[in-house]
């Protein structure tokens, strides 16, 4: 690796799924592993950068000299983003799969099996990254979006709608990359006032699609 591209500034990263309570022994959760998260922590970390993680339920050790943070529901990850965004800081880079949707009560005792059909009330959860980009204090935003079809429409709708400066796309109808794979490929849009290209970045190790990213968030702020 080159250079200290991010030299100096401080990135928040949140990365893995949340897991929303539905009584204290069940949650609603996803899948994902976090690994993209880490390795972008990892990325800016050699980029220069100093790095506070904020990770969900993850299996995956945390990297050398990066601070983590870990939480649990989307609204604990909300809290945790919040304060530490408006501690300052310079990047927010959102790959955390938070849960779409919550329990309206969280049950104090665990649900007894009754009847034959059951009945949870979900109500949506915070938009963390688009919250986030509302703060008075707004770093560099970075958003990630998983699609099947019409990605660039997609891609430049959330840019807008989450006033993100830029967002990375991956094609999951593809299942060599994504969701738990090592691998990635994705294609990266930047805010319209950038004036900069999309950029396709070919299949390859989470951790060089992680060194793109970084190159290409460097190359956006010196636009
Ligand atoms: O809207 P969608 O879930 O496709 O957006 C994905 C992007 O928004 C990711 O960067 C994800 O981390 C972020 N996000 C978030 N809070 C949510 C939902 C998505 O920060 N509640």
């Amino acid at each position: 690796h080159q250079s200290q591209i991010l030299a100096g500034q401080h990135v928040v990263i949140t990365a893995g799924p949340t897991r929303e309570a539905i009584d204290p022994v069940r949650y609603v959760s996803n899948h994902s592993t976090g690994k993209m998260g880490f390795a972008l922590a990892e990325a800016c970390r050699d980029a220069g950068a100093k790095v506070t993680l904020i990770a969900g339920p993850v299996t995956l050790p945390t990297p050398q000299g990066i601070e983590r943070i870990d939480i649990s529901s989307a609204q604990e990850l909300l809290a945790v983003c919040l304060k530490v965004v408006n501690q300052g800081c310079d990047i927010f880079i959102a790959t955390a799969a938070v849960a779409d949707y919550r329990a309206a009560e969280v049950s104090p005792h665990k649900i007894k099996k009754a009847g034959d059909e059951l009945t949870i009330q979900l109500v949506k959860n915070p938009d963390i990254v688009a919250t986030v980009a509302q703060q008075e204090k707004r770093p560099f935003m970075v958003g990630f979006a998983a699609e099947t079809q019409h990605m660039e429409q997609y891609a430049s709708s959330k840019l807008v709608s989450k006033k993100l400066d830029m967002i990375a796309v991956n094609d999951v109808s593809r299942s060599d990359i994504g969701f738990g794979s090592d691998q990635n490929a994705m294609t990266v849009f930047f805010a319209e006032h950038y004036h900069l290209s999309q950029q396709h970045l070919d299949k390859a190790s989470k951790s060089k699609i992680a060194w793109q990213l970084v190159e290409c968030i460097a190359k956006a702020q010196s636009a």
